[in-house]
């Protein structure tokens, strides 16, 4: 059968032959392409040959399961498990997660397998969310750029991914129906721009939508969403994927832009699609629009389906080990006491060293080809490390093995393994809080009157509060939920074989309630308000100026690292200035002050002291990872675009950028920033069209005719309005055709006239 798309191995199927294999598909059976088949295919035809690719979990590593059922789900085939997400944005390495995607991809492929169901980009709004372990970070820029290079990778190997979830799921509680009221400005400046880097620049097969409503439109059934913004505006030519079992009402969510159902099967919504196009509620292009998406994606899957090839599981088990290490973030490090030296001055506890925790619970649970403990990885090289658990990972605090460690760690330096049991933290249900088990912090604390040293060592996924026993460590070790190497990864960085190199991708507060999204978070009654608006992360805390425990983009290294030499360029903006061209370059030069090899990650932030709108203190826009040799210094220049620059102008409905000075702050975090500089931007000043509710200055500073009317007439009734600030405020400051009920100096069906309407 020369019409079926598994004839044409490999090639993309043209326009022409997808309209033409639609014309002779049935109603019915078009409709049913858009459920899938089970829960992890999409629907063949057989009478045509249309194949119904798999899609599977995702996306730190391939959850295949072993039955193609929704049950078992932790019965999958073995897969190489990469650090969550959290780890990969503690990287700041846009080539290793490129590597990484490559590696997934690989295995994707091989095990038959056309979408990986991932990256997962929502913001951290909240580190409550239970699943922030999946999320990259609090900055779009970080969590965009990163996310950009997984999915490039992972595409590269000829299967998709499906970037989820579209959008504003940031919190567990409720997800299926909570209704998230965000303000248009928050959402294009913080919630959208990684999902609109990451289709623009690197083109996912697949986007996922959310579970969630946006401003009381679910957005399995948002049109603005999945077809204004995604498809009109930005571009995309791929495929929308519900979430699993986020379809409210089917035949809208077709209209709205979404096109595949899943999990399938679904016949009464298939059915309902049939009858709506019979009755002519639905228009039957709509179908054809989500069927040719459909068939396309199939015809993109369809080279690596005929040859799926295989991987190299101890290569990938490396690449995560190398991963791991990256992942790793040296908070604190007082008088050196890492990286270890001394086998014989060195004590391990805690249940985690021997029991690693390494990814988090539910639907992007690996099931792994292996796992690396800490506590084997370091006693390949010194075989006789005393251990001891110290805690067990029940709610059970136990004394005797609490007694035990303390014991062991008399006089020496303890690296406590610490952090969340899993049951802290899952898919499903957000936290209440973000503090270590009672019992580890006591055991911290005993251990500390006795050993020589302290070195903690943490696992997990959503951040946990420091301030309440950072005192007792002399180092603090976060290896997020590393992987199925974690364990190696984090030796690696102890012993001083890697260097860290990770950094924050989101603050550690000093108290949970210092969060101003907490005021709203998780909200009620199905409802929650973002009341914060662009205040999350960093951008709260610099704006309240609350102390943090360790900021966002921090982290340390065993070498010293200097910033010298800023320099900008600014470059005028006119109005025919491409919102990707450069308008401003930021040079600086960088060194290694130390005595090893090492990576900084100089990160560049700006402020708009002068804006007339409001602006954030200081946003991330740009960062890069440098790696020098002992003494080495390199001259980094980094361009920015007129597009990051600006700020959503909700009247203008366009990115916008003023006039005036522009404050650029390069260092290697958030609170810590050598370098700052200011230049003045050249740019014309920001006009929004007259509305008949604009203000009397607005109306007096765009209209000539009008100021004139206004001047007169004031000056007859003996005002000044240059002399008299007070009254000049009052009457400056109100709308135009409120004024005219008071001085009717025009009526108001001539205003509109001024307007044009
Ligand atoms: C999750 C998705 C996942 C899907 C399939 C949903 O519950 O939200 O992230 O891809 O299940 O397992």
């Amino acid at each position: 059968d020369d019409n079926g798309l598994d004839v044409d191995e490999g090639a993309n199927m043209t326009p022409a032959e997808i309209t033409d294999l639609i014309s002779q598909l049935t109603l019915e059976e078009k409709a049913s392409l858009c459920s899938g088949g089970d829960s992890w295919h999409l629907q063949t035809v057989e009478r045509l040959g249309i194949p119904g690719p798999m899609v599977t979990d995702g996306p730190h590593g391939l959850r295949k399961v072993a039955d193609g059922s929704m049950a078992g789900i932790y019965d999958s085939v073995p897969a190489t498990c990469f650090p969550t997400a959290a780890g990969l944005a503690s990287t700041w390495d846009p080539e290793l997660v490129h590597d990484i995607g490559v590696a997934l991809g690989e295995e994707t492929r091989a095990e038959s397998v056309s979408v990986l169901l991932g990256p997962g980009i929502n913001m951290k709004r909240s580190p409550l969310c239970g699943r922030n372990f999946e999320y990259f970070s609090e900055d779009p820029v970080l969590a965009g750029t990163l996310a950009t290079e997984l999915v490039r990778g992972i595409q590269s190997q000829g299967v998709g991914t499906s970037l989820k979830h579209f959008a504003a799921n940031n919190q567990e509680t409720d997800r299926l129906r909570v209704n998230a009221e965000i303000d248009e400005r928050t959402l294009r400046e913080i919630y959208l721009p990684a999902f609109e880097m990451v289709v623009k620049q690197a083109d996912p097969w697949t986007v996922m939508c959310s579970y969630n409503a946006i401003n009381g439109v679910y957005s399995s059934q948002n049109r603005w969403l999945l077809t204004e913004l995604l498809h009109e505006e930005w571009g995309y030519k791929g495929l929308v994927i519900s979430d699993w079992g986020a379809v409210v009402n089917r035949v809208e969510g077709l209209r709205a832009g979404l096109d595949l159902e899943m999990p399938g099967d679904a016949p009464r919504n298939d059915a309902r699609i049939v009858e709506a196009v019979r009755s002519g509620d639905l228009d039957e292009e709509i179908l054809d629009t989500a069927v040719a998406r459909i068939l396309s994606l199939i015809a993109r899957a369809s080279a690596a389906m005929a040859d799926p090839g295989s991987y190299d599981i101890e290569a990938h088990h490396q690449l995560a080990r190398r991963a791991a290490a990256a992942s790793v973030v040296l908070l604190k490090n007082d008088g050196d006491v890492l990286p270890l030296i001394d086998p014989d001055d060195v004590v391990v506890i805690g249940e985690f060293a021997r029991t690693p925790r390494y990814q988090g619970a539910g639907s992007s649970k690996v099931n792994p080809t292996r796992v690396d403990t800490a506590l084997d990885s370091l006693r390949q090289t010194w075989d006789d490390v005393p251990f001891a658990p110290g805690f067990t990972l029940t709610d059970h605090p136990d004394p005797q093995l609490a007694d035990e460690a303390v014991s062991l760690s008399r006089g020496k330096t303890a690296v406590l393994f610490l952090g969340l049991p899993a049951v802290a933290e899952s898919e499903g249900y957000d936290r209440t809080n973000t503090d270590l088990p009672t019992d580890q912090i006591d055991l911290l604390a005993r251990v500390r009157k006795v050993a020589s040293h302290t070195i903690v060592v943490l696992s997990n996924g959503s951040s946990v509060g420091t301030a309440e026993w950072d005192d007792q460590a002399d180092a603090i070790v976060e290896c997020w939920l590393g992987g199925q190497a974690s364990g190696s990864g984090v030796i690696d960085v102890l012993t001083g074989k890697v260097n860290p190199s990770g950094h924050l991708a989101e603050t550690i507060t000093r108290k949970l309630s210092d969060i101003p999204a907490q005021l709203n978070f998780p909200g009620e009654f199905q409802h929650v308000t973002y009341g914060e608006g662009r205040y999350i992360g960093y951008r709260g805390l610099d704006a309240t100026e609350r102390e943090v425990a360790y900021p966002f983009g921090h982290g340390l290294s065993y070498t010293t690292f200097a910033y010298c030499d800023l320099d900008l360029l600014v470059r005028p903006v006119s109005d025919e200035t491409a919102q990707d061209e450069t308008v401003l370059t930021v040079s600086f030069t960088v060194s290694n002050t130390g005595d090893r090899a090492g990576a900084t990650v100089p990160q560049v932030y700006l402020g708009f002291p002068d804006a007339t709108v409001d602006r954030c203190v200081r946003e991330l826009k740009a960062f890069l990872r440098v790696e020098l040799d002992p003494g080495e210094s390199r001259s980094i220049t980094i361009d920015l675009t007129r597009r990051d620059l600006s700020y959503w102008d909700i009247l203008l409905h366009s990115w916008t950028v003023e006039p005036g000075t522009l404050r650029v702050e390069v260092g290697i975090s958030s609170r810590d920033l050598p370098l700052t500089g200011e230049v003045i931007l050249d740019a014309p000043t920001v006009r929004h069209p007259l509305r008949r509710d604009s203000t009397v200055a607005e109306w007096m500073d765009a209209d000539e005719e009008f100021a004139a009317k206004v001047r007169r007439a004031t000056e007859q009734t003996g005002i000044d309005l240059d002399s008299d600030p007070t009254t000049a405020a009052f009457i400056l400051a109100m709308p135009a055709y409120k004024m005219l009920q008071m001085a009717p100096i025009m009526t108001p069906e001539e205003l509109d006239k001024m307007l044009g309407d």
